[in-house]
This record gives C-alpha cells, structure tokens and sequence, in this order.
C-alpha cells in the first residue's frame, strides 16, 4: 500500500504522539514525531509536510506560537489543532492564525480520520505527486526485495533521505538494518558527507563516550592529545549508532542532549561544539521491553523514533527469497567459480520453507558455502543439515484424528481378517462401538 502524505505530530505528552503515530500509521500517512516545538521546527526545516497536527500546551515553546510561524512560513500547509480543553484566549489565537481544524482529547480513531481528512481537502492541492518507487521493482541500490514489507521501506527510504530526521531502524539480527541505514545516507542528498557506523556494543562502556563525542588534552589518564569523536567525523552526514540498546544509561543522557541541542561537548571541555549531523540508530533488542526494567531511557526512546522503521524477519517476506538466493547466486558464483551457477527447484522450494532465524545474513551464508560445495548447481544435497531437517519435520501435513482413525481400524481390520470381535480387542474398544465407527 502506497504511503499518503507526510504528517509532523508535535505534543509532549508521549503517549498521545505514540496514539497518533500508530492510528495514522494504520491509514497509511506517513509520520514525523517531535516531542517539542524546538525539534518540529529542526524538522520542518528539510522536510515536506502536508499537514501540521499540534498540541497547544507544551513546556517551553507552546503550539500557538508554531502555528504563527507555520502560517508565516508555510502558509499552504493545513493545521490541525489536538489539545485538552483550551482556554477561550487559546482558541481565538488558534483561530485567527488559520487553524483548520480542531480536535479535543480524548478522541477516537474515526474522529481523528475525519479531521486528517478534512484538513487536507481544505489544502490548495498541490500539483506535485509524490515520488513513488515503480510497482514490480526488484530492487534498491544494493537492497534485494519484491515484497509488500520490501516496497514499503524502500518508500520511506524514498522520503527520508534528504532530511536529518532521527531514525530508529528495529528488526531481528540480520534482517538488513545496516544497509537500510546505508541506503537512506547514500541515496540521500549528503551521500557525499561520511556516514560513520558505530557499534555501540563493540566499545567498552567507559571508552564509548570519548569515542563519541571527542576528548581534550588531560581529560582522563591517556588523553595524552585532544581527538574528535565519531559525533565530529560524522559532521554533515550520517552517524550510524548500531545496538543502541547496548549504551550506558550515562551514554543515553548524552545522547539525548545531542538530539535535542545539536551539539556536542567533548569529554573534559565545557564548551559545545554546534553540529548537523543525522543521527540513525538501530537495534535489534526490544526498547519497549528494556524501558520498562529501566534499562532504556524513554525520552531518548522518543527522540530516536522521529521516523521508525520495522524491517520484518525473512520469514515474514517469503517472497524475497528467490530474488535473494539469485543474488548471492550471482555473487558468489562469480567469486568462486567463475560462472553462473542455478539452483534446484527442489532445493529453491527448501530454502523458501525454512524460517531463517538467522535472517538474511544466513540465507547469504547457506548460498555461499552450497556454491562452494556444488558443480555447476545448487541440489538438495548441498544444504546444511538443519535446513533441510527443518523442512522434513514440517513437511509432514498435519491431519485430522477423523482421517488417522480411519486409517487406523482399516488397518487392523485388515490384519485380522476382517474379524471385528479380534479387530475391537487389539483396538481397545467394543464391537458396538466398533460397528458404528464403520458407519
Ligand atoms: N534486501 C537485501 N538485499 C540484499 N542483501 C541484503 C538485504 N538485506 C540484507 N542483506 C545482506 O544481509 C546481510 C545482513 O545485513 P545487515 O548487516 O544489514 O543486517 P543487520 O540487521 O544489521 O544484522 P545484525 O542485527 O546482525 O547487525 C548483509 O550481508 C547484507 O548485505
Ligand atoms: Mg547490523
């Protein structure tokens, strides 16, 4: 399903932004979440929003004074106005700075659908349609894929590549999150500026913030030089936290202050250095679940999921299997034999039953080392033991009892003879019963 417009939701209440970000997900618009004016502004400053929805009261900044600015600034982009009971004073503003529609809480999701709906045929339309990746198109830059899950990343791929919005990219191990981070930097218009991977669990815990943000001369024992950090390197471009799940809570509060400052203060200095840097973290732990032990901050949960993408386990997307298998074919054919080399239908229908905990990254593995072993073409043969034991085990088509009770008394009927007395007594069972079983 192709996504509709793009949507900024701006409120500080976070459970309200998770309401909004799910129902509208579900109607397939697009979202951008920020729990601030401060960070709606950032965003709204690289990135094209066909409708504003906005919470009034917030700490700091209130929504009036967003809507003021939108009005000046965008002047065609309709605003919806979602707020508590709002002061008369309030709502005139609201009002006279050319809010569409409004919207009191609670609402339902109907009510929410129709003043979407509403504030975007009030919208001068626009001309313009949104670019959308070509139907039956099997691929994206390095990124393998048909199916429905494939087409709708690429699409957000498509959207946020061009803006610095904060992107938090979840999924099993080996789903394909770091390349999905590496297609929005390189695709995007900073594919020129670094993008620099991190892996937030590969670092030592008390070395990973002075590799992050920098150090100065002195700062601890063995800063014997002042360094940048990654934070730094990635200056204009890309920073790639990977397993953000695995930071310190002391390196989250950091973090948090990079994402709502811009900026970052090396280890031992005082002074912070302002930097424009897209910030894309991914992890294949589940955050919801660490929050809850207070192992994650739920702030920085928030200020991680400005955009989220899911990209779901390979067996929820069987279709991308034969694609796959082709391109690792190709590939590893190439490199070790010099040629082409096929696979089996009866091996391709193998690797399209089986699971694939492991994800892509072992489906890549399985290819690799069958071609390896194969002459010319992929068999059966040529496959891991667990693989194909996988598929002998649920190949076996599960039958109702009916069908196996029939067999089953044919069976012994059979071997006695037809004598339904001796048939009953190795059955377990009595000849009445017996008799109307064989009706
Ligand atoms: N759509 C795809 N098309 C082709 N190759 C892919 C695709 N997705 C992933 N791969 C390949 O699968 C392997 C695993 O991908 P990647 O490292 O991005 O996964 P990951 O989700 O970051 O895994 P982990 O959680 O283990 O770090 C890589 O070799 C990558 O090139
Ligand atoms: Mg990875």
């Amino acid at each position: 399903m192709l996504k509709k417009e793009n949507i900024l939701l701006v409120d500080d209440d976070i459970q309200i932004l998770e309401l909004l970000h799910r129902h509208l997900n579900s109607m397939h618009y697009h979202t951008y979440s920020a729990v601030s004016v401060k960070e709606a502004l950032y965003i709204l400053k690289d990135t094209e929003i066909d409708l504003l929805i906005t919470d009034i009261n917030m700490p700091e900044i209130n929504g009036i004074q967003l809507i003021k600015y939108t009005a000046e600034h965008f002047p065609d982009m309709p605003k919806l106005v979602v707020t508590g009971f709002p002061s008369i004073d309030d709502a005139m503003d609201v009002f006279r700075s050319g809010v569409t529609e409004y919207l009191t809480k609670p609402f339902t999701k109907n009510e929410l659908a129709d003043a979407v709906k509403k504030s975007l045929e009030n919208r001068a339309k626009k001309a313009s349609v949104r670019k959308s990746v070509p139907k039956g198109s099997t691929g994206y830059g390095e990124m393998i894929g048909a199916s429905e899950a494939f087409s709708e990343i690429v699409e957000i791929i498509e959207r946020v590549k061009d803006n610095h919005a904060t992107i938090l990219i979840q999924g099993e191990s080996g789903t394909g999150k770091e390349l999905v981070a590496r297609s929005i930097h390189y695709s995007g218009r900073f594919a020129r500026a670094p993008f620099i991977p991190v892996n937030c669990g590969a670092i030592p815990e008390n070395l990973l913030e002075a590799e992050l943000f920098g150090y100065t001369k002195g700062a601890f024992t063995g800063a014997n030089e002042t360094r940048k950090g990654f934070f730094q390197a990635a200056d204009n471009g890309t920073i790639f936290l990977d397993e953000i799940g695995n930071a310190s809570l002391a390196v989250q509060g950091k973090l948090l202050r990079v994402l709502q400052e811009k900026e970052v203060t090396k280890v031992g200095s005082q002074k912070p250095e302002k930097l424009n840097v897209r910030v894309i973290a991914a992890t294949n732990s589940n955050l919801e679940e660490l929050i809850q032990k207070k192992l994650f901050r739920e702030d920085l949960y928030y200020r991680l999921t400005v955009v989220s993408i899911v990209v779901p386990p390979l067996r929820e997307r069987v279709t991308d299997i034969h694609l796959l298998v082709d391109r690792f074919l190709q590939k590893y054919g190439v490199e070790y034999r010099d040629r082409l080399v096929r696979i089996s239908p009866e091996a391709l229908k193998i690797l399209e039953r089986y699971p694939w905990p492991g994800n892509i990254r072992e489906l890549e593995n399985v290819v690799q080392r069958a071609v390896i072993m194969c002459d010319g073409q992929v068999e059966v043969k040529h496959l891991p033991e667990q693989v194909k034991y996988k598929i002998d085990f649920s190949e076996e088509t599960l039958r109702p009892l009916k069908e196996v009770e029939k067999e089953h008394i044919t069976k012994v009927l059979a071997s006695t003879g037809n004598n339904k007395t001796k048939a009953a007594e190795i059955l377990g069972i009595d000849r009445k019963t017996l008799r109307e079983k064989l009706k």
